[in-house]
C-alpha cells in the first residue's frame, strides 16, 4: 500500500510487510548513484534491523556509514545531535547525500532534526519501528530535541523524502510500547474515522496490522495537508492530550507512558463531554472497552484540581487558552478554545 504527502514537499509513505528490504531500490529512486547515507539508529534497532538495511543501501551501490546512539528519550538531546553532525562532518557529507532515520519516534526526531540543519538541510527517509513512529511521528515532518527545561523545546519542520512502513519489524517490539502505540491508533479512530474504531475493536490485531497503520497513517497525511504548520486542524490529533500531558508532566515521565496517558485523557474528555452534552452518552463507555483490549490504563488516581492546574497552555497563541478537543461521537470531533477557568468550571471543579 502507498500513500503520497502533498505538503510543501510531497513524498511517499509505503506500508507493506518486509518493505525494510526494499530500501535500496526506492532510495536509489531519489538519490544520486554512490550517495553516502548515515543511518542513525539506537542501541536496540541497530542490531536487529541495521545489516538488513546497510545490505539493501549497500547493493543499491550506496557508500552506508551507521551512527547508533543508547536507547531512550533521556538521549533526545544535543550532545546526540552534535555527535551526528560530527559523523556527517567527518565524513564529508553533502546536500546531496542524505540520512536514514531506523527506529522508533526518538530516533526519527532527532534525524529528522539532523537533517534538518546540516548544511541547512539535507533530505532523510524514514524507517519507524516502534507503532507510534509508524502511525504518528515518522508522518507530518515535525522534527525535534529536548532540553533540561522540557521535551520538544528546539525543532524544525522538515518533510521527509520517503517513509517506509514496514509492520514486521513491530514482531520484535516490546508489549507496553505496543500498547503505547495503540493509545495513538485508538485516538485516530476516535477524532476520525468509526470505521477504524470498529476495525481495531474487532480485529485480530495480528491479521489486520498492516490496515490500521495505513487508516492511522491516512488520517494523519489529511490533516498535515490542511494544517502543516500546525495551526488548526492538526490539534485535533491533540485529543486525549491535554489532560494526557498533564498526567505525564506530573509524573515527570516515568511513571505513564505517552499512550497510557493519552488513553486517561481520552476517557477524561469523552466522560465530560457527556456530562455536558456535547458527546453522545456511551462514548466512553465504547473508549473504555476498546483500551481495556490492548491492556491501556482507564484512570488514575490525581486530582482534577491538580491536572487542570498542569494543563498547558496553547504553544501559538499568546493569550491564556486551552485547545480542548471534544467528541460529538466515535469518529466526530472538534476543538473547543477555553481559558484554564472555564476548563476548570467545563469538569466540575474550582481552581
Ligand atoms: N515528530 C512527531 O510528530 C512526534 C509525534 C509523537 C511522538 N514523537 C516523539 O517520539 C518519541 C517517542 O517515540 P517511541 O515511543 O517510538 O520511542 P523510542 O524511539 O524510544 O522507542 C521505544 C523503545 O523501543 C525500542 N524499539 C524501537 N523499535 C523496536 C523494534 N522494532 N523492536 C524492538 N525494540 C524497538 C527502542 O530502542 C526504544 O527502547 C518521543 O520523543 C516523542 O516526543 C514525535
Ligand atoms: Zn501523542
Amino acid at each position: 500500500m502507498e500513500l503520497t504527502v502533498r505538503t510543501s514537499k510531497s513524498y511517499k509513505i509505503m506500508i507493506e510487510r518486509g518493505c525494510i528490504k526494499q530500501i535500496g531500490a526506492r532510495a536509489a529512486k531519489l538519490f544520486r548513484p554512490g550517495a553516502k547515507v548515515l543511518i542513525v539508529s539506537d542501541t536496540n534497532v541497530l542490531p536487529l534491523y541495521g545489516a538488513q538495511v546497510t545490505d539493501a543501501l549497500t547493493g543499491s551501490g550506496f557508500s552506508c556509514f551507521q551512527f547508533a546512539f543508547p536507547a531512550g528519550e533521556l538521549s533526545k538531546r544535543f550532545s546526540t545531535i552534535e555527535s551526528i553532525y560530527g559523523v556527517l562532518a567527518e565524513n564529508r557529507f553533502t546536500r546531496s547525500d542524505f540520512i536514514v532515520a531506523l527506529g522508533g519516534g526518538v530516533t526519527g526526531d532527532m534525524a529528522g532534526f539532523a537533517a534538518a540543519t546540516f548544511l541547512r538541510g539535507i533530505r532523510f527517509i524514514q524507517i519507524p519501528t516502534t507503532l507510534l513512529a509508524q502511525v504518528d511521528s515518522s508522518v507530518g515532518g515535525k522534527t525535534g530535541v529536548d532540553l533540561p527545561q522540557g521535551k520538544n523545546l528546539v525543532g524544525a519542520f522538515h518533510q521527509p523524502a520517503l517513509v517506509l512502513i514496514d509492520p514486521d519489524t513491530l514482531s520484535t517490539l516490546p508489549l507496553r510500547y505496543f500498547s503505547d502505540g495503540m493509545g495513538e491508533v485508538i485516538k485516530y479512530g476516535c477524532i476520525k474515522s468509526r470505521a477504524l474504531f470498529d476495525l481495531v475493536q474487532s480485529s485480530d490485531i495480528q491479521n489486520d496490522m498492516e490496515n490500521i497503520i495505513f487508516c492511522c497513517v491516512d488520517i494523519k497525511r489529511q490533516v498535515v495537508e490542511q494544517d502543516e504548520f500546525d495551526t488548526g486542524e492538526r490539534m485535533l490529533l491533540n485529543f486525549g492530550h491535554t489532560f494526557g500531558h498533564a498526567l505525564e508532566k506530573l509524573y515527570h515521565f516515568e511513571r505513564l507512558s505517552h499512550g497510557e496517558a493519552v488513553a486517561i485523557g481520552m476517557v477524561m474528555m469523552a466522560k465530560y463531554g457527556e456530562a455536558a452534552g456535547i458527546t453522545l452518552p456511551g462514548t466512553a463507555d465504547e473508549i473504555i472497552t476498546v483500551l481495556k483490549k490492548y491492556h491501556l490504563p482507564l484512570e488514575d488516581e490525581t486530582s482534577l484540581e491538580r491536572i487542570v492546574a498542569t494543563t498547558a497552555l496553547d504553544k501559538k497563541s499568546s493569550g491564556e487558552s486551552i485547545s480542548l478537543v471534544l467528541l460529538n461521537e466515535i469518529g466526530s470531533s472538534f476543538v473547543k478554545k477555553l481559558t484554564r477557568r472555564e476548563l476548570a468550571s467545563f469538569c466540575g471543579v474550582t481552581l
